[in-house]
């Protein structure tokens, strides 16, 4: 199938990562639907069959979610109704259409245990409430025969909230902050990320991905990192998981195994320095 003859949809467009998708699809020349809640609401049965049955779509980026993991504990429903009820809708759908569908999951649904990266077939164990649901999702992804489950982590873009913007608005009336240091990660540019996925629905290389920007560091690390590059005189203490106290757990170790995306042919995303240094630059324009 030639770019041409593609219409993806994208849910969630409105999102971090959804702006994003929506943009490498334009630089692409790839028709796409862009939908967000208001227009199709993933977790309405009836809306996401006849918005299948009223357009030709080729492929589908599930982008929308419900995302925010400490009030998760709280809105137990609302979290599953969005991230397991509404990817079900959306997997029928596919099923029945034959659609290849992209799906994001997380380096929550392991239990963060060890220091080694997780490869993408080692045991989930989801810890939170948000994580569970993620996890949910991917089962019913995997009923399907052409799917792309792309596992990522500490995602940041210019479409919304993130750490590296709390980091910043922090910086306007802190000069000191408690930042956990005991979990290890790798941060995730949604630029780079859809780049790799435009790159990916070209193929048919179906499958568990894990997709972050190269390289591991803490929270803590990451925190002075961002006061470094932008100047700004903010102390980072340590503090560790059980100091911090969130609402949901987390894993410690987040680090993900990279390599499946190298063996299949697609490119490793750059280094979340580099990728630190451009999102900054995209945040002065
Ligand atoms: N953010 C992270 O650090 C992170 C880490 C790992 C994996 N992920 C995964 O990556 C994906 C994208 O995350 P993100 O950070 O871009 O999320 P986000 O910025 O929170 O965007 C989520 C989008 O989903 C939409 N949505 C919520 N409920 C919906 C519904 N019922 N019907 C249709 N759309 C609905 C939201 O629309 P409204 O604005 O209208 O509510 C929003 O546009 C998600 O699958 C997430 O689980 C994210």
């Amino acid at each position: 199938m030639n770019d041409n003859e593609k219409i993806v949809l994208v849910t969630g467009a409105r999102g971090q990562l959804g702006h994003d998708i929506v943009k490498e699809l334009t630089n692409h020349n790839i028709k796409y639907i862009a939908t967000d809640s208001d227009d199709l609401d993933i977790t309405d049965e009836k809306i996401v069959k006849d918005f299948f049955k009223n357009h030709s779509i080729s492929h589908v980026i599930h982008s929308a979610a419900y995302t925010q993991v400490d009030k998760a504990e709280v809105e137990k429903e609302l979290n599953h109704k969005i991230n397991v009820y509404g990817t079900s809708n959306i997997v029928n759908e596919c099923m029945k259409h034959d659609i290849p569908m992209v799906y994001f999951s997380t380096d929550y649904i392991f239990g963060g245990e060890g220091s080694e990266p997780y490869h993408v077939d080692d045991k989930a164990n989801p810890l939170g409430e948000y994580a569970k649901s993620k996890y949910e999702g991917e089962l019913l992804v995997k009923k399907l025969s052409k799917y792309y489950i792309v596992r990522i982590s500490w995602v940041f873009g210019i479409n919304g909230n993130n750490f590296i913007k709390t980091m910043l608005k922090l910086a306007e009336t802190k000069n000191e902050l408690n930042i956990v240091s005991d979990q290890i990660g790798s941060p995730t540019y949604t630029v780079d990320l859809s780049k790799l996925i435009i790159d990916m629905i070209q193929t048919d290389k179906y499958g568990v991905y894990h997709a972050t920007n190269e390289g591991f560091v803490s929270w803590a690390d990451f925190a002075r990192e961002i006061f470094k590059r932008t100047n700004k005189n903010v102390v980072v203490h340590n503090v560790t998981t059980e100091e911090y106290n969130a609402k949901a757990l987390r894993p410690k170790n987040s680090r993900l195994d990279k390599s499946k995306l190298v063996e299949n042919g697609f490119s490793k995303l750059p280094t979340w320095q580099d990728a630190l240094d451009r999102f900054l630059k995209e945040l002065n324009n």
